[in-house]
């Protein structure tokens, strides 16, 4: 374009621009196909095809969800859009309170009073950034977030000088980052978990397009150090990268760290060539505590461990740890201008609110009340193993563990009214400090009394889950 036709256009353009005009019509035009409801109909017609057995999905959203309605011209002058508002939200508090006095399944402790945080709800608080390095953005809580993960820090036993870290929006966030580490550490190493490893460990690998090694389980659920010594043999010219659990999802057990480091040892991997990242999202809180658990500290040789905030602790929202060594964290930081700080996270952004709330339990609880709380719920796993296996139902429960497995109740009902966490013919309760021994009766006087109805024909039997808590654990018609 010459000069002149240049001008042209600029006056055209400079014509045309009003900097306040706004688009005419602002509503789009609703959607009407289903598509959600095709979906979910054709995954499940998928399933049929393929050989894995259909799994129970929960109910479409669609159908209950809450619709965003346009305010009306006078909604302002009648209250009614706020009255309407207020008895959607009072109806949802009651729901919560229902919901949470009848869950079991997810590790979550429900049981928390952090009435004196309310105060903070006005603050957009925001931690973008590395948490040691102060950003320009001042509505920020790292002095919240390195006091706890000093507290951690000490509980995994490394120096302040040793360690970074930050508080993450989930188990899965830490992760997806130590599973990062030990990819930068190792760009061409191999991931190598336990089948029974949560989901978000093979997430990472598919994410970072790592090769992945899947170690099968021993019946516990825990990695079988045979099988892997028989993968690192065959990967000898590669590093490994290895999740290690600290609790597995479905039957909390615990991998045996000392012996997965033995096992590389012997397999000829120097502590230069592995990189561990331990999954503690479930126990990692817990462990610590309780005295025959195989030790997670920095002392050995671990690269990372991450743990979720919100589920022994508890915590109104999602949020997580991260720790792991200083020295890894170079590989993976990039310093921002416009943040004046670092980016070493997986996420920009960053809940400033969780680190207040770790902040305050911690502080309200310390080492001593967490301690006390992991016995009470190791001992109320017991009672609740105990009765169920006394009401002749299958199940186990690891030693190290308070997650309760047991045979799938027949009724889908059953298992959304409790909540429960089912995989194949097995459930679980897991037992978290809001689960009291009277909760645990409710619930098996309950099961107990529908199971009666369940199989009282002779010709339905209860399921055989011997092939997930041996022999010894099932009471089927076979093993009992
Ligand atoms: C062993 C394990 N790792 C990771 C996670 C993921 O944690 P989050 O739900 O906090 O993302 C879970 C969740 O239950 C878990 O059990």
């Amino acid at each position: 374009m010459d000069r002149k036709n240049e001008a042209v256009a600029m006056d055209l353009l400079l014509e045309d621009f009003d900097p306040t005009a706004v688009v005419a019509e602002p509503l789009p035009t609703v959607v009407t196909s289903n598509v959600n409801c095709d979906l979910i109909g054709k995954f499940a017609e998928d399933l049929k095809g393929s050989l894995e057995k259909p799994m129970v999905l929960g109910r479409n959203v669609h159908t209950t969800c809450l619709a965003v309605t346009e305010p009306e011209a006078n909604d302002e002058f009648t209250g009614d859009k706020d009255a309407y508002m207020a008895s959607v939200l009072a109806r949802y508090r009651k729901t919560l309170v229902e919901r949470t006095k009848h869950h079991l399944g997810y590790p979550y402790n429900l049981d928390f009073d952090y009435g004196a945080l309310t105060q903070l709800q006005h603050f957009s608080i925001n931690n973008l950034g590395d948490p040691f390095i102060e950003s320009n953005y001042g509505v920020h809580s790292r002095q919240f977030e390195v006091g706890v993960l000093d507290w951690f820090a000490r509980l995994w036993e490394i120096e302040k000088s040793d360690y970074w870290g930050y508080i993450t929006n989930c188990g899965t966030e830490g992760n997806l980052h130590g599973v990062l580490v030990g990819r930068e550490v190792f760009p061409d190493g191999i991931l190598y978990a336990s089948r029974e490893s949560h989901y978000s460990i093979f997430k990472a690998a598919r994410m970072y397009r790592m090769e992945c090694a899947k170690v099968d389980c021993l019946i516990s659920g825990e990695i079988d150090c045979k099988d892997f010594r028989a993968k690192l043999v065959l990967n000898k010219d590669k590093p490994a990268i290895i999740n290690v659990n600290i609790g597995t999802t479905v039957k909390g057990a615990v991998d045996d760290l000392d012996l997965v480091i033995q096992t590389l040892e012997e397999c000829g991997f120097k502590q230069d060539r592995f990189y561990i990242h331990c999954d503690g999202a479930l126990f990692g809180l817990m462990m610590p505590f309780v005295k025959r658990a195989p030790k997670v500290t920095f002392k050995k040789p671990i690269g990372s461990v991450s743990v979720s905030g919100h589920k022994f602790v508890g915590c109104p929202m999602p949020c997580g740890v991260q720790i792991t060594r200083l020295e890894h964290i170079n590989a993976l930081s990039r310093n921002v201008e416009y943040l004046a700080s670092r980016d070493a996270t997986i996420m920009g952004s960053r809940n400033g609110h969780a680190p207040i709330f770790l902040w305050y339990t911690l502080n309200k609880k310390g080492y001593k009340g967490f301690q006390k709380e992991v016995q009470k719920c190791l001992r109320n796993a017991h009672y609740l193993k105990d009765r169920l296996r006394d009401a002749g139902i299958s199940a186990m429960l690891n030693e190290l563990s308070s997650t309760v497995v047991f045979e799938r109740p027949k009724d889908e009902e059953f298992v959304r009214r409790w909540q429960l966490a089912c995989q194949g013919n097995i459930a679980h309760v897991v037992v978290m400090p809001s689960v009291n021994i009277d909760k645990l009766d409710d619930f098996l006087n309950e099961l107990v009394e529908k199971r009666s109805t369940w199989y009282k024909d002779e010709k339905v039997q209860p399921p055989c889950i011997a092939a997930d808590v041996g022999t010894e654990n099932c009471a089927c018609g076979q093993h009992k």
